[in-house]
């Protein structure tokens, strides 16, 4: 059985786009309401909720992140950048989990994964932080050997591989089935290595056909196909499709 983390940041977006500057002070007025948003796909199914806390504060904001942390019944999961800040701030909250992630402020969204290899210091620092305080670490990263390796070298327990370079590549067959491969050695790899393995990023409705196969997946972290999918279908409705399609 493969778990869905839902990530609802794009629920945040829209609220952002309207209500930037009144997201404090309108109360119910401001919608829709990423709490809310969790509450309902906890109802349909989801087995936990991400939140990405950017430095921009783009979309969600840190008393969405408080709200959640009294409110939802699953597991939150903080994604964060690699920084003192962040570190203090989840230390905090103490979330089920972290995932770090690399953050480049020009972004849409995150772009590649994160370069353990190159920020190893601030990587294990951080690791050791949460594992001290009882909340598990994943670390997003490429399906590179080096970048597993090292991973499972800091203690991490987790990983989630990026799945953005697959899913870009979905309609280039050559290229989608080198990325496939990359996927598979790099879930197999890690596993060996005792890493649980989830993966995320440009999962949709059609390539979690082939997604769903990869070997020993604990968990999708999937966002945007899903909020998207929502305005036509229901929240609710959106989530349970998901779902089916990731365990047929
Ligand atoms: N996993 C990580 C680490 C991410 O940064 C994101 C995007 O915020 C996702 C999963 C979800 O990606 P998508 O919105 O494309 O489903």
């Amino acid at each position: 059985m493969i778990l869905l983390g839902l990530n609802i940041d794009h629920c945040a977006t829209l609220r952002q786009a309207r209500y930037r500057s009144a997201a404090l002070t309108v109360g119910g007025a401001v919608e829709p309401d990423p709490v809310t948003f969790a509450l309902l796909a906890e109802r349909a199914g989801a087995d936990g909720i991400t939140v990405h806390l950017r430095e921009d504060r783009r979309h969600i904001q840190e008393r969405d992140v408080w709200r959640l942390r009294e409110s939802i019944a699953t597991r939150l999961n903080l994604e964060m950048s690699c920084t003192p800040a962040m570190t203090r701030f989840a230390l905090k909250l103490r979330p089920d989990s972290v995932c770090l992630v690399p953050e480049n402020r020009a972004e849409i969204t995150t772009e590649g994964g994160l370069d353990v290899i190159s920020h190893r210091r601030r990587v294990a620092k951080c690791v050791d932080a949460m594992t001290a305080a009882g909340i598990a670490t994943s670390l997003f990263i490429d399906p590179e050997p080096a970048q597993i390796q090292l991973s499972a070298e800091l203690g991490a327990p987790w990983i989630e591989l990026h799945t953005g370079a697959y899913a870009e590549a979905y309609f280039i067959a050559r290229k989608r089935a080198k990325e496939f491969t990359r996927l598979r050695e790099g879930a197999t790899r890690a596993c060996g290595l005792g890493l649980i393995v989830n993966a995320g990023h440009g999962i949709n409705y059609v390539n979690i056909a082939e997604l769903r196969t990869l070997p020993r997946l604990h968990e999708l972290n999937i966002g945007h196909s899903i909020v998207s999918r929502a305005i036509f279908t229901g929240l609710e409705e959106a989530v349970r499709e998901m779902k089916t399609k990731m365990n047929p």
